[in-house]
């Protein structure tokens, strides 16, 4: 009906401007987001009534439906109720909340950690926080959207540097005397396609050069490390003067993000960050489990971690025997590189019909033609799932050949 006033065509105006536009999943058939999960991350998954093989969440270690970490969740449940309805510095903190931070701090080796609602609450609160006009930040290009947007909003001066290219990080250093504070911002483990940053070198220029290290370790937390410490492990870094962030969401199997570091700083971002301030604070449940996943990872780490590492090489050795460009096989990410995002769409259009369940990354999310199917084997799958997974990707392979 065409609108009778121009108050009316205004609205429609707005509402026509604010349509989804599916053509690529119209086009490709078949629509690969929000997949209706109808249980937990078990092997098999369900979807549709159907059984899949779980290659998309990053559950890592396959904690997050285990008996222990489910029962401890019940527990913080049963004691503090399901939500505290407060914002942290108002009621929403509790001594099981700072017992979770404690716990955080022990295991990453900091002195002393904050836990908001969500990592991308992290990182997006973090720079408005602490990066003021006359500052500039140098982030990774391919640094995850919550940092970069964070940092876009935040007042400072804004800068990119070439995917874990060091000679070009240390250029732009040398060329930024000008601004009162430099801070250098990178990803540990890239989501989309699992390189790793060569953290220990970009530290070593941030001390070189005055500059404060800001390392997002979603994808490393849990995974990374001989004790699955994280990147700072693994870099072999000892004394961290910089800030550290992390999601709760992935190997920790829980949910929430967490900034470490310094003392002094982490009881500024505790008054500071608009993000943690104002937001119901993390649950209880999440909190008494991540506890307990703690406690898992710090007497289980090698064994599970095994089961990960074993299922990844397998995958990895599988789909490049199909003939599947990957981007990496260096850690428990193995992405597809699957072209331009019809592309991507069709095959994750086959896939989901093999009863395979992945992350299709399409343009805006990575540019038009390098599009990817972002593969996790965790540590929770059957081996024998692994096989069924890679003998369905050799068979779709010779279908496509
Ligand atoms: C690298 C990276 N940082 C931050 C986030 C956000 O984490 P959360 O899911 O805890 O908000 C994600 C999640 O997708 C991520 O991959």
């Amino acid at each position: 009906m065409k609108p009778s006033t121009p108050e009316a065509m205004n609205q429609q105006r707005f509402y026509e401007a604010h349509r989804l536009d599916d053509g690529v999943a119209r086009q490709a058939g078949f629509n690969p987001y929000y997949p209706l999960i109808e249980s937990a991350l078990d092997d098999p998954l369900v979807i549709g009534g159907r059984e899949f093989i779980n290659l998309a969440s990053n559950n890592y270690l396959g904690l997050s439906n285990d008996t222990r970490v489910v029962e401890a969740a019940i527990s913080g449940i049963r004691k503090y109720g399901v939500s505290m309805c407060s914002t942290p510095v108002a009621a929403g903190y509790s001594d099981l909340f700072r017992k979770a931070e404690k716990a955080l701090s022990a295991f990453s080796g900091l002195e002393e950690s904050l836990i908001f609602p969500s990592c991308y609450q992290a990182n997006n609160g973090l720079f408005q926080a602490i990066a003021h006009d006359g500052d500039l930040v140098v982030v990774d290009r391919f640094a995850h959207s919550s940092l970069v947007e964070g940092i876009k909003t935040a007042g400072c001066r804004y800068r990119p540097f070439r995917h874990n290219d060091m000679e070009h990080l240390e250029d732009i250093l040398a060329r930024s005397g000008e601004y009162n504070q430099v801070f250098v911002v990178t990803e540990s483990v890239f989501s989309t396609e699992g390189s790793i940053a060569p953290f220990r070198e970009i530290n070593e220029i941030c001390l070189r050069h005055g500059a404060i290290p800001v390392v997002d370790d979603s994808h490393g937390i849990g995974v990374l490390g001989k004790t699955g410490r994280g990147i700072l492990e693994y870099s072999g870094i000892e004394d961290y003067q910089g800030i550290y962030t992390a999601s709760l969401g992935k190997a920790l199997a829980t949910a929430g993000g967490m900034i470490a570091g310094k003392k002094p700083l982490m009881d500024y971002l505790r008054y500071s960050v608009s993000h943690l301030i104002y937001s119901t604070a993390i649950l209880p449940a999440a909190l008494q489990a991540l506890i307990k996943v703690l406690e898992i990872i710090d007497m289980e780490f090698p064994v599970i971690s095994l089961r990960l590492w074993d299922h990844t090489r397998k995958l990895g050795k599988g789909l490049q025997e199909a003939g599947y460009a990957l981007t990496g096989t260096t850690t428990p990410i193995v992405s597809i590189l699957s072209g331009d995002s019809l592309s991507t769409l069709t095959l994750s259009k086959m896939m989901h019909e093999q009863g395979i369940l992945g992350t299709p990354f399409i343009y805006p999310s990575v540019p038009e033609t390098e599009g990817c199917i972002r593969l996790i084997a965790g540590a929770n799958l059957k081996p024998q799932s692994v096989d069924r997974a890679i003998r369905i990707f050799q068979q779709m392979a010779m279908v496509h050949a």
